[in-house]
């Protein structure tokens, strides 16, 4: 495992890994960008780590840190077959940092059984399970309050601080850049899945960092509307501009829509239109998971289907990170 400390975003703005606090955790970056249909692009994130890929582990890099300085525990929350959760028990691990993971219900799939297990096997851990994800605020402040002695560090659900969303400015800028240096022509529309909004925001902060200002974020809303909306969005935007600006960075303006109409009513509960987009997206070489990326791979689709160029960010870590966790 080759890990430097090269990123896409300390290229545009150097005084970034002056000013932020950073620790080196993915060995595969920049990620693939391949063209996979005339019109269709992904971004493949299942490679940015060889120890648990996706799309956390960039958000990882700049709030690991802080905890590693804290010393104490990783306090965390996600649904039970949270790959959040997963992703920073096996980075933390590296570090010799623990996890204290709050976790709420889902729907039952593969996906989702595997991802426990594979929690399950981790030492690092420890679960406290609750029955709705709306009791989440206050549990994870009862763990913060019996774990304070110990210095814990609150790792927010999905790690969508600004501080972290700063990751993904660099998948952003990486995407361009691929484009770019293949001469394909700026896509209508990047689709991304929306969850804790990290990499939506982030992704679009790069693609304007970078200057497209034709390619509209698409962020396909995969969580509660008390998490996915608007003001959650505008707020992490301008939070995460503003430690750019910081840096050198005179912010532009983000072009970014939220679709809500694949959510299917329910966090982890398969669409039909999911799990037919996830078949074809097997043809086509890539393998999603019913949560995020199926839906958001529908509305992929249906961009397609209007004749739009699209850039799809696959997210998902894929079913071998999982299985070889732990
Ligand atoms: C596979 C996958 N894609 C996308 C997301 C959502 O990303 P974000 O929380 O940055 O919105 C998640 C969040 O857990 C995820 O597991």
């Amino acid at each position: 495992m080759v890990v430097t400390t090269q990123r896409a975003l300390f290229a545009r703005l150097p005084k970034v890994p002056e000013l932020m606090p950073f620790m080196p955790l993915a060995d595969g970056l920049p990620t693939p960008v391949e063209q996979v249909d005339e019109r269709l692009w992904v971004q493949r994130e299942e490679h940015t780590s060889s120890a648990y890929g996706g799309n956390k582990v960039r958000k990882f890099e700049f709030v690991f840190p802080v905890a590693q300085r804290r010393g104490g525990p990783l306090v965390t929350a996600g649904g039970i077959g949270s790959h959040h959760v997963l992703a920073a028990a096996v980075h933390a691990e590296r570090h010799g940092l623990d996890v204290d993971a709050v976790v709420y219900r889902q729907p039952v799939s593969d996906d989702a059984t595997r991802t426990q297990e594979a929690l399950n096997r981790l030492a690092n851990v420890h679960i406290t399970r609750i029955p709705s994800p709306y009791l989440m605020p206050a549990a994870l402040a009862g763990r913060l309050a019996v774990l304070a002695p110990k210095r814990p560090y609150l790792l927010w659900p999905g790690a969508s601080t600004p501080l972290g969303t700063l990751g993904y400015v660099s998948a952003g800028l990486e995407l361009v850049e691929a484009f770019e240096q293949n001469g394909w022509p700026e896509p209508h529309v990047v689709v991304v899945p929306l969850g804790s909004g990290g990499t939506a925001v982030g992704t679009a902060l790069g693609l304007a960092m970078a200057g497209w200002t034709r390619a509209e974020i698409l962020a396909v809303r995969a969580a509660d509307f008390v998490v996915t909306n608007r003001a959650v969005l505008s707020a992490l935007e301008a939070g995460t501009a503003a430690l750019l600006t910081l840096a050198g960075w005179r912010p532009r303006p983000v072009r970014m829509r939220i679709a809500r109409q694949w959510f299917g009513g329910a966090y982890g509960k398969p669409t039909r239109a999911g799990d037919e987009a996830m078949r074809v997206a097997e043809e086509m070489g890539l393998t999603l998971e019913p949560t995020y990326t199926a839906k958001a791979f529908a509305a992929a689709l249906d961009q397609l289907g209007r004749g739009r160029r699209v850039a799809f960010v696959q997210t998902f870590a894929g079913p071998h990170a999982s299985t070889a966790a732990g």
